[in-house]
Protein backbone atom coordinates (compact mmCIF):
# COMPACT_ATOMS: atom_id res chain seq x y z
CA UNK A 1 0.00 0.00 0.00
CA UNK A 2 2.95 2.39 1.47
CA UNK A 3 4.57 1.36 -1.90
CA UNK A 4 2.21 2.11 -4.29
CA UNK A 5 1.27 5.55 -3.15
CA UNK A 6 4.79 6.43 -3.55
CA UNK A 7 4.54 5.18 -6.94
CA UNK A 8 1.37 7.19 -7.40
CA UNK A 9 3.92 10.48 -5.95
CA UNK A 10 6.14 9.68 -8.27
CA UNK A 11 4.05 9.59 -11.72
CA UNK A 12 1.71 12.32 -10.76
CA UNK A 13 3.29 16.15 -11.14
CA UNK A 14 1.05 18.06 -9.23
CA UNK A 15 0.63 21.18 -11.62
CA UNK A 16 1.86 24.25 -9.76
CA UNK A 17 -0.79 26.13 -8.27
CA UNK A 18 -0.42 30.29 -9.12
CA UNK A 19 -2.75 31.10 -6.32
CA UNK A 20 -2.13 34.73 -6.35
CA UNK A 21 -3.61 36.23 -8.79
CA UNK A 22 -0.76 38.75 -9.51
CA UNK A 23 -1.04 40.91 -12.68
CA UNK A 24 2.65 41.98 -11.99
CA UNK A 25 3.68 38.60 -13.47
CA UNK A 26 1.97 37.55 -16.31
CA UNK A 27 2.75 34.31 -18.11
CA UNK A 28 0.91 34.20 -21.30
CA UNK A 29 0.75 36.62 -24.28
CA UNK A 30 -1.87 38.53 -23.40
CA UNK A 31 -0.95 39.48 -20.11
CA UNK A 32 1.95 40.26 -21.75
CA UNK A 33 0.69 43.15 -23.79
CA UNK A 34 -1.53 44.21 -21.05
CA UNK A 35 1.04 44.54 -18.76
CA UNK A 36 3.45 46.27 -21.29
CA UNK A 37 1.23 48.49 -22.04
CA UNK A 38 0.42 49.65 -18.41
CA UNK A 39 4.29 50.13 -18.13
CA UNK A 40 4.49 52.74 -20.92
CA UNK A 41 1.54 54.44 -19.61
CA UNK A 42 3.00 54.89 -16.06
CA UNK A 43 6.36 56.15 -17.75
CA UNK A 44 4.67 58.49 -19.87
CA UNK A 45 2.36 59.81 -16.80
CA UNK A 46 5.11 59.44 -14.52
CA UNK A 47 7.40 61.64 -16.75
CA UNK A 48 4.01 64.07 -17.17
CA UNK A 49 3.68 64.05 -13.60
CA UNK A 50 7.38 64.77 -12.43
CA UNK A 51 7.68 67.88 -15.08
CA UNK A 52 4.08 69.35 -13.90
CA UNK A 53 5.00 68.95 -10.35
CA UNK A 54 8.67 70.18 -10.48
CA UNK A 55 7.43 73.24 -12.65
CA UNK A 56 4.70 74.11 -9.97
CA UNK A 57 7.57 73.16 -6.85
CA UNK A 58 9.97 75.43 -8.90
CA UNK A 59 7.23 78.43 -9.33
CA UNK A 60 6.05 78.09 -5.27
CA UNK A 61 10.04 78.66 -4.09
CA UNK A 62 11.03 80.81 -6.59
CA UNK A 63 8.05 83.32 -6.41
CA UNK A 64 6.95 83.35 -3.06
CA UNK A 65 6.10 86.29 -1.00
CA UNK A 66 9.10 87.95 0.74
CA UNK A 67 8.92 89.74 4.07
CA UNK A 68 9.65 93.49 2.93
CA UNK A 69 9.01 92.51 -0.90
CA UNK A 70 6.98 94.50 -3.39
CA UNK A 71 2.96 94.21 -1.63
CA UNK A 72 1.68 94.72 -5.27
CA UNK A 73 0.79 92.23 -7.86
CA UNK A 74 3.32 91.10 -10.06
CA UNK A 75 3.12 92.58 -13.61
CA UNK A 76 0.20 91.27 -15.83
CA UNK A 77 1.46 90.23 -19.05
CA UNK A 78 0.24 88.48 -22.36
CA UNK A 79 1.28 85.02 -22.33
CA UNK A 80 3.54 83.62 -24.74
CA UNK A 81 2.12 82.02 -28.11
CA UNK A 82 5.00 79.50 -28.24
CA UNK A 83 3.97 78.52 -24.93
CA UNK A 84 0.61 78.24 -25.30
CA UNK A 85 0.25 75.99 -28.52
CA UNK A 86 3.49 73.97 -27.17
CA UNK A 87 1.01 73.19 -23.93
CA UNK A 88 -1.49 72.30 -26.21
CA UNK A 89 -0.12 70.39 -28.84
CA UNK A 90 2.38 68.08 -27.22
CA UNK A 91 -0.79 66.75 -24.63
CA UNK A 92 -2.95 66.15 -27.64
CA UNK A 93 -0.04 64.30 -29.31
CA UNK A 94 0.44 62.00 -26.07
CA UNK A 95 -3.11 61.36 -25.77
CA UNK A 96 -3.41 59.98 -29.53
CA UNK A 97 -0.18 58.20 -29.10
CA UNK A 98 -1.81 56.47 -25.93
CA UNK A 99 -4.68 56.01 -27.77
CA UNK A 100 -3.41 54.34 -30.82
CA UNK A 101 -1.01 51.74 -28.84
CA UNK A 102 -4.02 50.80 -26.49
CA UNK A 103 -6.34 50.27 -29.36
CA UNK A 104 -3.66 48.07 -30.56
CA UNK A 105 -3.55 46.16 -27.61
CA UNK A 106 -7.27 45.86 -27.47
CA UNK A 107 -7.42 44.57 -30.79
CA UNK A 108 -4.77 41.90 -30.11
CA UNK A 109 -6.22 40.68 -26.97
CA UNK A 110 -9.72 40.22 -28.51
CA UNK A 111 -8.93 38.52 -31.88
CA UNK A 112 -5.85 36.83 -33.26
CA UNK A 113 -5.30 35.00 -36.50
CA UNK A 114 -6.21 31.09 -35.00
CA UNK A 115 -3.85 28.85 -36.54
CA UNK A 116 -4.45 25.08 -37.20
CA UNK A 117 -4.66 23.59 -33.50
CA UNK A 118 -6.12 26.37 -31.69
CA UNK A 119 -8.32 25.11 -29.23
CA UNK A 120 -12.00 26.75 -28.91
CA UNK A 121 -13.81 27.15 -25.59
CA UNK A 122 -16.75 28.66 -24.96
CA UNK A 123 -17.06 30.66 -21.65
CA UNK A 124 -20.80 31.29 -20.22
CA UNK A 125 -21.28 33.16 -17.29
CA UNK A 126 -24.56 32.18 -14.65
CA UNK A 127 -25.25 33.34 -11.36
CA UNK A 128 -22.62 32.27 -10.00
CA UNK A 129 -20.33 30.38 -11.94
CA UNK A 130 -18.72 29.83 -14.71
CA UNK A 131 -20.00 27.12 -17.93
CA UNK A 132 -17.02 25.97 -20.48
CA UNK A 133 -18.11 24.27 -23.45
CA UNK A 134 -15.76 22.97 -26.11
CA UNK A 135 -17.48 22.79 -28.87
CA UNK A 136 -14.90 20.75 -31.08
CA UNK A 137 -14.81 18.02 -28.41
CA UNK A 138 -18.52 17.70 -27.47
CA UNK A 139 -17.37 18.74 -23.50
CA UNK A 140 -19.21 20.57 -21.52
CA UNK A 141 -17.78 21.19 -17.68
CA UNK A 142 -17.92 23.79 -15.20
CA UNK A 143 -15.52 26.98 -13.55
CA UNK A 144 -12.38 25.11 -14.30
CA UNK A 145 -11.12 26.40 -17.57
CA UNK A 146 -8.38 23.15 -19.22
CA UNK A 147 -5.88 24.32 -21.55
CA UNK A 148 -2.83 23.30 -23.45
CA UNK A 149 0.12 25.35 -22.71
CA UNK A 150 2.10 26.89 -25.53
CA UNK A 151 5.34 25.84 -26.17
CA UNK A 152 6.67 27.51 -28.77
CA UNK A 153 5.34 30.98 -30.84
CA UNK A 154 2.07 30.70 -31.67
CA UNK A 155 1.51 27.58 -30.90
CA UNK A 156 -2.17 25.88 -29.62
CA UNK A 157 -3.80 28.90 -28.10
CA UNK A 158 -7.26 28.59 -26.95
CA UNK A 159 -9.58 31.19 -28.13
CA UNK A 160 -12.09 32.24 -26.01
CA UNK A 161 -15.75 33.39 -26.87
CA UNK A 162 -17.82 34.76 -24.25
CA UNK A 163 -21.61 34.55 -23.00
CA UNK A 164 -23.79 35.01 -20.46
CA UNK A 165 -27.15 33.77 -19.56
CA UNK A 166 -28.16 36.33 -16.80
CA UNK A 167 -26.39 39.48 -15.47
CA UNK A 168 -23.38 41.20 -17.14
CA UNK A 169 -20.04 39.24 -15.33
CA UNK A 170 -16.25 39.72 -15.98
CA UNK A 171 -13.58 36.61 -17.15
CA UNK A 172 -10.65 37.91 -15.17
CA UNK A 173 -7.43 35.71 -15.01
CA UNK A 174 -4.78 38.35 -14.13
CA UNK A 175 -1.42 36.01 -14.98
CA UNK A 176 -3.17 35.16 -18.41
CA UNK A 177 -4.93 38.02 -19.71
CA UNK A 178 -6.88 41.30 -19.13
CA UNK A 179 -10.88 41.18 -18.01
CA UNK A 180 -13.25 40.56 -20.61
CA UNK A 181 -16.98 41.75 -19.92
CA UNK A 182 -19.54 38.66 -20.36
CA UNK A 183 -22.23 40.57 -21.54
CA UNK A 184 -25.67 38.94 -22.07
CA UNK A 185 -26.79 38.80 -25.75
CA UNK A 186 -23.31 39.68 -27.20
CA UNK A 187 -20.48 37.85 -27.80
CA UNK A 188 -17.11 38.74 -26.75
CA UNK A 189 -13.83 37.36 -27.54
CA UNK A 190 -10.56 36.72 -26.53
CA UNK A 191 -7.44 34.36 -26.30
CA UNK A 192 -4.91 32.56 -24.11
CA UNK A 193 -1.77 30.82 -24.52
CA UNK A 194 -0.53 30.16 -20.82
CA UNK A 195 3.79 29.59 -20.93
CA UNK A 196 3.77 27.22 -17.61
CA UNK A 197 1.84 24.49 -16.82
CA UNK A 198 -0.11 25.33 -13.34
CA UNK A 199 -3.34 25.96 -12.01
CA UNK A 200 -3.91 29.88 -12.08
CA UNK A 201 -6.69 31.53 -10.27
CA UNK A 202 -9.38 34.07 -11.26
CA UNK A 203 -12.50 35.41 -10.58
CA UNK A 204 -15.62 37.05 -11.82
CA UNK A 205 -14.59 40.73 -12.17
CA UNK A 206 -18.15 42.68 -12.33
CA UNK A 207 -20.31 43.00 -9.65
CA UNK A 208 -23.39 40.80 -10.67
CA UNK A 209 -25.23 39.83 -7.14
CA UNK A 210 -25.01 38.47 -4.07
CA UNK A 211 -22.52 36.17 -4.18
CA UNK A 212 -20.44 38.03 -6.68
CA UNK A 213 -17.29 37.16 -4.45
CA UNK A 214 -17.76 33.58 -4.77
CA UNK A 215 -17.89 33.32 -8.31
CA UNK A 216 -14.18 31.81 -8.65
CA UNK A 217 -12.85 30.30 -11.82
CA UNK A 218 -9.51 28.23 -12.34
CA UNK A 219 -7.72 27.67 -15.74
CA UNK A 220 -5.62 24.16 -15.69
CA UNK A 221 -2.17 24.69 -18.72
CA UNK A 222 -1.61 21.29 -19.37
CA UNK A 223 1.09 20.13 -21.41
CA UNK A 224 -0.46 19.10 -25.08
CA UNK A 225 -0.22 15.37 -24.09
CA UNK A 226 -2.01 15.79 -20.61
CA UNK A 227 -4.73 18.05 -22.25
CA UNK A 228 -5.50 15.03 -24.93
CA UNK A 229 -5.97 13.09 -21.91
CA UNK A 230 -7.78 15.44 -20.42
CA UNK A 231 -10.08 15.86 -23.66
CA UNK A 232 -10.38 12.03 -24.32
CA UNK A 233 -11.51 11.23 -20.54
CA UNK A 234 -14.27 13.75 -20.88
CA UNK A 235 -15.81 13.22 -23.78
CA UNK A 236 -16.77 9.86 -22.50
CA UNK A 237 -20.08 9.48 -21.12
CA UNK A 238 -20.77 9.06 -17.46
CA UNK A 239 -19.48 5.18 -16.93
CA UNK A 240 -22.93 3.11 -15.46
CA UNK A 241 -22.23 1.66 -11.98
CA UNK A 242 -22.14 -1.82 -11.48
CA UNK A 243 -22.13 -2.29 -8.05
CA UNK A 244 -26.26 -2.84 -6.97
CA UNK A 245 -25.72 -0.86 -4.69
CA UNK A 246 -24.29 2.11 -6.38
CA UNK A 247 -27.17 1.19 -8.99
CA UNK A 248 -29.50 1.99 -6.57
CA UNK A 249 -28.18 5.22 -5.31
CA UNK A 250 -28.30 5.83 -9.41
CA UNK A 251 -31.46 5.51 -9.43
CA UNK A 252 -32.02 7.78 -6.37
CA UNK A 253 -30.34 10.65 -7.92
CA UNK A 254 -32.51 10.24 -11.05
CA UNK A 255 -35.71 10.22 -9.99
CA UNK A 256 -35.01 13.01 -7.38
CA UNK A 257 -35.39 16.63 -9.41
CA UNK A 258 -31.51 17.05 -9.51
CA UNK A 259 -31.96 16.13 -13.06
CA UNK A 260 -34.15 18.93 -13.68
CA UNK A 261 -31.14 21.23 -13.44
CA UNK A 262 -27.39 19.23 -13.81
CA UNK A 263 -26.76 16.72 -17.16
CA UNK A 264 -25.20 13.42 -16.52
CA UNK A 265 -24.57 13.11 -20.33
CA UNK A 266 -25.74 8.87 -20.68
CA UNK A 267 -27.94 8.76 -18.40
CA UNK A 268 -31.31 10.47 -17.82
CA UNK A 269 -30.25 13.74 -16.29
CA UNK A 270 -30.02 16.26 -18.96
CA UNK A 271 -31.32 19.77 -16.96
CA UNK A 272 -28.97 23.01 -18.22
CA UNK A 273 -29.46 25.16 -15.54
CA UNK A 274 -26.97 23.77 -13.25
CA UNK A 275 -23.34 22.93 -13.93
CA UNK A 276 -22.80 19.45 -16.02
CA UNK A 277 -21.70 16.85 -13.76
CA UNK A 278 -20.76 14.07 -16.34
CA UNK A 279 -17.05 14.10 -14.99
CA UNK A 280 -17.57 16.25 -11.61
CA UNK A 281 -14.83 14.40 -9.65
CA UNK A 282 -12.34 15.72 -12.45
CA UNK A 283 -12.79 18.93 -10.43
CA UNK A 284 -11.20 20.33 -7.61
CA UNK A 285 -13.68 22.24 -6.23
CA UNK A 286 -17.52 22.19 -6.17
CA UNK A 287 -20.08 25.99 -5.76
CA UNK A 288 -17.41 27.33 -8.18
CA UNK A 289 -14.67 27.71 -5.88
CA UNK A 290 -16.16 27.85 -2.76
CA UNK A 291 -14.92 24.09 -1.39
CA UNK A 292 -12.46 21.72 -1.89
CA UNK A 293 -14.06 18.78 -3.94
CA UNK A 294 -14.45 16.55 -0.94
CA UNK A 295 -17.03 14.12 -0.21
CA UNK A 296 -17.82 15.51 3.00
CA UNK A 297 -18.44 19.01 1.79
CA UNK A 298 -20.06 17.66 -1.08
CA UNK A 299 -22.58 16.04 0.96
CA UNK A 300 -22.84 19.00 3.19
CA UNK A 301 -23.58 21.29 -0.62
CA UNK A 302 -26.25 18.91 -1.58
CA UNK A 303 -27.87 18.79 2.01
CA UNK A 304 -27.95 22.87 2.17
CA UNK A 305 -26.58 24.63 -0.43
CA UNK A 306 -27.74 28.03 1.21
CA UNK A 307 -25.81 27.60 4.11
CA UNK A 308 -22.72 27.79 2.04
CA UNK A 309 -23.41 30.09 -0.42
CA UNK A 310 -26.50 32.29 0.63
CA UNK A 311 -28.74 32.99 -2.02
CA UNK A 312 -27.15 30.58 -4.94
CA UNK A 313 -29.73 29.26 -7.36
CA UNK A 314 -29.93 25.28 -5.74
CA UNK A 315 -32.44 25.08 -3.10
CA UNK A 316 -32.04 22.75 -0.26
CA UNK A 317 -33.94 19.36 -1.59
CA UNK A 318 -34.46 18.42 2.44
CA UNK A 319 -33.25 14.87 1.47
CA UNK A 320 -32.96 12.01 3.63
CA UNK A 321 -29.92 11.08 5.35
CA UNK A 322 -29.94 7.89 3.60
CA UNK A 323 -30.46 9.93 -0.29
CA UNK A 324 -28.11 12.09 0.65
CA UNK A 325 -25.53 9.39 1.26
CA UNK A 326 -26.83 7.88 -2.15
CA UNK A 327 -26.69 10.99 -3.94
CA UNK A 328 -23.17 11.18 -3.11
CA UNK A 329 -22.16 7.86 -3.24
CA UNK A 330 -23.72 8.05 -7.08
CA UNK A 331 -21.94 11.76 -7.90
CA UNK A 332 -18.49 10.09 -6.40
CA UNK A 333 -18.72 7.52 -9.57
CA UNK A 334 -18.43 10.73 -11.80
CA UNK A 335 -14.77 10.45 -12.82
CU1 LIG B 1 -20.25 37.14 -11.94
CU2 LIG B 1 -19.50 38.96 -10.59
Amino acid sequence: MIHSLAFLQATTSPLAEHRVADMFKPLATPAHTVFDLSLLVMGITGLIFLVVGGLITYAIIRFRHKEGGDPDEPPQIYGSNQIEVAWTVIPILIVFALIGVTARVVAGVQDQAQPPGTIHATVIGHQWWWEFRYPDYGIVTANELHVPITTGPGEHPTFLKLESRDVIHSFWVPQLAGKTDVIPNRENTMWLDPREPGVYFGNCAEYCGTQHANMLLRVVAQTPSDFANWVAQEKQRAAVPTDPKLKLAQRTFDRLSCIACHAVRGTPAFGVVGPDLTHLMSRQTIGAGVMDNTPANLRAWIDNPQAIKPGCQMPSMKLSDQQLDQVVAYLETLK
